[in-house]
Order: C-alpha cells, then structure tokens, then sequence
C-alpha cells in the first residue's frame, strides 16, 4: 500500500479499512506502516476533504473501526508530566508520528512534527466520553485542528459551532477559534508534546527516553530524565511544574499570546540541557529559572490589573493572598486566569502554587 491519506489531494472516498490511513501497527517505535487493527462489519466510507478534517471522528485514525472503546495500534498513549487543568475531565492523549519519521529536535525547545504527525486528547467528565480534540499536520506549514462531540449513540462529528458549547455541570467545549489562542504557544501547535513535559519522572507512556530509544528524535538529548527545579522551600517543583503546563505551555512564554507581558511562566528546555553542560548536568535551581525572574517581587506590567490589586505583586514572598499568580490563577471571573474556557477553579493546582509563595523568605 504506497498511497497515504496524506498524498491523496483530491476528494476521496476511502474506506477505513484499507489501512492507508488508519495508523495501525504498534509500538513507539515502530518504523514499518503495518496493516490496521480494524476490525468488525464492514465499516462506512470514510471522506477526506482536501482541507481541513474529516466530518467523522472514526475517519481520524485514532480508532479501530468505530469502537472508541479500541485505539488503533500505530497511535501512542502519552501523559505529559504535568497537565493542564480541564475542570476536572479526565483526559487521555495520542500521538501518531508517521512511520519511520523522526521529530527534528535539533532545538530541544523548539520541537517540529513530521508531515503527517497527529495528536488526539479524549475528554471525559464523570466517566463519560465528552469530545475528543484533534490536530492534524497536513502540509509543512498546515496544521489542521478541531474537536469532535460525542452523543449518546456513540458517535461523535466535527464540531462546527461558532460558540462555545456549555454543558449542563459548567463544562465547556471550545470553539475551533480557541484552539489556536493556546496552540500559538507551541513551537509546532503541539503544547505537551515537548522535551519538558516528557522528560519529568512523572510522564507516562512515549516519554522522551521512549521516544529517543525508539530513534523518533533527530537529535536525542544526552539525559532524558529530568526533575522540576527546586529551592530551599522544597515546594517550588510543583508549583513551578503548575505555571509551567498550565500558564506557561499555552499563553505566558515568549512564543505564546501572553508574550506582551512579559511574565514568563515557562521552563525552557536550555534551563535543563545548558549548551555547555556535560552528559550530567546539576539540577536545575528554581531561582535560575526564568519563571523566578519573571514574579518573585515583580510588580505587574498589564495597567488594568494593576490598578484592580494595588497590593500585590506578580509574587509577594510569604502572601499567595498578594500575588497575582495565585490571585488570578484562583478566580472565575473577568480576571480569571486562564482568561477562556475554564469555568472551574483548580484547587489542587492553586494550593501548590499557595504553599510555595508562603514558604518564599520575605525580603
Ligand atoms: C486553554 C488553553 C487551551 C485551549 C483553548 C485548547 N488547548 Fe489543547 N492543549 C492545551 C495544553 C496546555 C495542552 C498540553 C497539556 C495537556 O495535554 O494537558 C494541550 C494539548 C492538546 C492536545 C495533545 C497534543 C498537545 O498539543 O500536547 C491536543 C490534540 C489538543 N490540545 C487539541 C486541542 C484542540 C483541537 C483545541 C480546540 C478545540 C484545543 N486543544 C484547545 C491548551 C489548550
């Protein structure tokens, strides 16, 4: 089978089970296409536009047949070591590299997909399947993008909704729009897709040394585990890792859309792999991080939140109650941080953040 989903440029119509699209064989590592693990009745047509993504959720490729309860066998499950905050949802994650490619990690902050690369993240809020989000990387430059929102017969399509979908327990389906306003902030659209995230001891699945074992970086990094940065607080790993995935990953870095700021809340690969490091460099110290520079007593730079906590800074050592991370970070309103999306604030993500300001030294 030479013909991929990803050559065909003309409206087709292909059937999943032809294994052309589906990935289909099994583990990271896998460089050969393999057949797909479909299974069952004869399933339906799948359409592939020319652009942008397939109407149906079972014509991605995440899953075997029609069967959400079966992923198909060339997809990866990963979990990033830290994770954003969804309200709660349980969330599970895949990526799909095509075979034999390699992700260019000639920069390690600055990750770039394969042609063809896919990612999927399923939701799931009290148990139950809710959307599964998706990104596709057709072209060098096209990324497409969307989610697909589950009903009670099992099937789910592309959402086209202009307006957020709010379910009835507050939980909320983002527009195709608001995609794009967190994905600005990675170097390649993927956000946990990154050296940081997969190298922490608490990422599961195609983590950085799977990854680099399986030969899918261009240029693996000498030590492919690393901890979050520490202070003598001992509580900074979490709330560092908290800022990072949560603040950092989307909006607060220099590529993403809180960059005017200039409160950067990301830890960059170069504070874990120094250019001038051997194969085992030190653990890294929080208050070298640019993320200590960027709060800890820094005054705020946006006028209108300023004025709305004249008593705080962007961290107050020794008071979360005067610190914009944590003030904004927990709160649901107009100066709610995230400012889209979420409705629900994240207690366990807040109060790592909370016991870390409260241990910093006050000047
Ligand atoms: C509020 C910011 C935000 C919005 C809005 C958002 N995402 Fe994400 N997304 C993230 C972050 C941060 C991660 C990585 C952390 C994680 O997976 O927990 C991520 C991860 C993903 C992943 C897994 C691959 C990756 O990039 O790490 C997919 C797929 C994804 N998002 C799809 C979407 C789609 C599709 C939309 C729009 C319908 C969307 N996201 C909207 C922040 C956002």
């Amino acid at each position: 089978m030479t013909t991929t989903c990803h050559d065909v440029r003309v409206l087709v119509l292909w059937v999943l089970a032809s294994a052309s699209c589906a990935p289909g064989s099994g583990a990271v590592g896998d460089a050969d296409s393999g057949t797909s693990g479909t299974t069952g009745a004869e399933p339906p047509a799948c359409e592939i536009p020319v652009q942008g993504l397939p109407a149906d959720v079972f014509c991605t490729g995440l899953y075997q047949g029609r069967d959400s309860g079966k992923y198909a066998d060339e997809v990866m499950p990963y979990t990033p070591g830290v994770t954003l905050w969804s309200d709660g949802a349980e969330k599970r994650r895949f990526l799909y590299l095509p075979p034999g490619a390699a992700i260019d990690t000639s920069d390690m902050d600055v990750w770039k997909f394969p042609v063809g690369t896919k990612s999927w993240k399923e939701f799931r809020v009290g148990g139950v399947l809710i959307e599964t989000r998706f990104f596709w990387k057709r072209g060098a430059s096209d990324w497409e993008s969307g989610t697909y929102v589950w009903d009670d017969a099992g099937e789910a399509a592309l959402n086209t909704s202009k307006q957020p979908i709010l379910l009835a327990d507050g939980y909320e389906i983002p527009t195709a729009k608001d995609c794009g306003k967190c994905h600005h902030g990675g170097a390649d659209k993927l956000l946990g897709v990154e050296a940081v995230a997969l190298g922490l001891p608490t990422a599961e699945g195609a983590t950085l040394a799977k990854l680099a074992a399986a030969g899918r970086l261009s240029a693996p990094p000498a030590r492919a585990t690393i901890e979050l940065p520490e202070d003598a607080t001992g509580k900074a790993g979490a709330a560092l890792g908290y800022l990072h995935a949560n603040c950092g990953m989307p909006c607060h870095s220099t590529r993403g859309l809180g960059d005017e700021t200039e409160l950067v809340l990301r830890l960059r690969a170069g504070e874990f792999w120094p250019a001038d490091a051997g194969p085992d460099p030190p653990p890294v110290d929080a208050t070298e991080t640019d993320t200590y520079a960027a709060t800890v007593s820094q005054v705020a730079t946006t006028a209108s939140v300023a004025q709305k906590f004249p008593d705080a800074l962007r961290i107050t050592p020794g008071s979360h109650e005067q610190s914009l991370v944590w003030l904004m970070s927990h709160r649901r309103d107009d100066y709610a941080m995230p400012p889209l999306v979420s409705h629900k604030i994240d207690d366990a993500g807040t109060q790592a953040l909370a016991d870390w300001i409260d241990a910093l030294p006050a000047p």
